[in-house]
């Protein structure tokens, strides 16, 4: 196994699907899991098991869905633009629902469907005007961001959705935000959603399913304390604050807090640079392995597995030409170079956003059921 690699312990994964299946227990909620997270084989087997269903962003998440098993009716397409390929994909393959976010996506999906001599479900993915309170570039659900239609142009769209007869409307879909670390948000949002189904109950609309998106983030900084996400209290706040009609289904689009704590990067130090005022620790991933720091800023817990020295600060950085290819300061045991580190929760926006920038090979992807890292610590010595 060569360094940088990505590995998921599958224990980790199981834990979580089972925390998700226990807390829904008993209510009408469905999960579908966001495959942009985390689109590898395994993975998606694994959820697949716990009976879940995907949401998918692109024509190919699709088919690789569809290819690894999940049944049509579990899967949910969104995206900004569609493509008349990925509709094609979509209403041809008779995905559960299609998420339309903008008027003006209704004539195709129409014309597509009509085409396919297919009938086909959609919601109306609103833009709620709610501020996540999560990093800018991954806030949705705030007027100024490209998602959606603004909720006061429901009626516009239910208006224009009578022109056509293929389309049949199933509900309303939202999604405020990622790593979203607070429940305010998501009680602001039952709020709207209630707001919104009473009028629509008033105008004589009773939509089978409602889509509240993903979001709930996980604890970069403390994850081995906290490696399963407070799923209890995330789903209590849906079941304490949203009016759910009889009947109704609800539906989650969870995908880090799904993925991200089974999953790390590993990597080993190739220099140690001492720089006078600081110390770089030089290793062998980049941004080109994990954007996240690089894009967001993110920090992520770093740890040395091969050193008991004494605790130090690194600007952790990687080999790429770009200032941003830095993971952060870092505290961590005494750094030498072939130490082997591991970049906690990196199962979520790791392996999917990466790149073979600079002409890198892209890191493995391997699982705890294939080695287990202590094997690999032990191989090395
Ligand atoms: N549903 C929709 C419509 C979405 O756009 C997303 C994520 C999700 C569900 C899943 O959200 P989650 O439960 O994972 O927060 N690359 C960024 C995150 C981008 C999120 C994009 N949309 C990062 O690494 O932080």
């Amino acid at each position: 196994m060569n360094t940088p690699f990505y590995h998921y312990d599958l224990d980790v994964l199981r834990r979580t699907l089972q925390t998700i299946s226990g807390a829904i227990e008993g209510y009408p909620f469905h999960i579908h899991y966001a495959m942009k997270a985390n689109a590898e084989r395994k993975i998606l087997d694994t959820i697949r098991e716990y009976g879940f269903g995907v949401d998918c962003v692109s024509g190919n998440e699709i088919l690789l869905a569809l290819d690894a098993g999940f049944s049509p009716d579990k899967i949910v397409f969104a995206g900004v633009g569609k493509t008349d390929r990925e509709l094609i994909d979509a209403i041809g393959s008779e995905v559960f629902n299609i998420n339309c976010e903008s008027i003006e996506e209704l004539p195709v999906i129409s014309e597509i469907a009509r085409r396919l001599n297919k009938k086909t479900m959609v919601s109306f993915r609103l833009n709620p005007n709610i501020d996540a309170r999560t990093h800018p570039h991954i806030t949705t659900g705030k007027s100024i961001n490209k998602f959606g239609i603004p909720s006061s142009r429901l009626w516009d769209a239910l208006e224009e959705l009578r022109k056509y007869p293929e389309i049949e409307f199933n509900g309303l879909h939202f999604h405020i935000g990622s790593q979203i670390r607070s429940i305010e948000p998501f009680i602001e949002l039952c709020q709207e959603i209630n707001r919104l189904q009473e009028e629509l109950g008033k105008k004589g609309y009773s939509p089978a399913n409602l889509n509240v998106g993903g979001g709930l983030g996980i604890d970069y900084e403390h994850p081995e304390k906290y490696i399963i996400p407070d799923f209890e209290a995330y789903f209590n706040v849906f079941k304490e604050h949203l009016r759910i009609p009889d009947g109704q289904q609800v539906h989650f689009e969870l995908g880090r807090s799904v993925v991200g704590q089974c999953g790390s990067l590993i990597t080993k130090v190739l220099y140690v640079k001492d720089a006078g005022e600081k110390k770089f620790a030089i290793i062998d991933a980049g941004m080109s392995d994990f954007m996240r720091p690089a894009l967001y800023a993110s920090v992520h817990r770093i740890e040395n597995l091969t050193s008991e020295g004494p605790m130090q600060i690194y600007e952790v950085v990687g080999p790429i030409c770009e200032s941003t290819d830095s993971f952060g300061n870092i505290e961590m045991n005494e750094v030498r170079r072939g130490d082997i580190l591991k970049i906690w929760s990196t199962g979520a926006y790791g392996t999917v956003l990466s790149s073979k920038y600079n002409l890198r090979d892209k890191a493995e992807n391997y699982y705890s059921d294939e080695v287990a890292l202590d094997d690999f610590l032990g191989q090395r010595s």
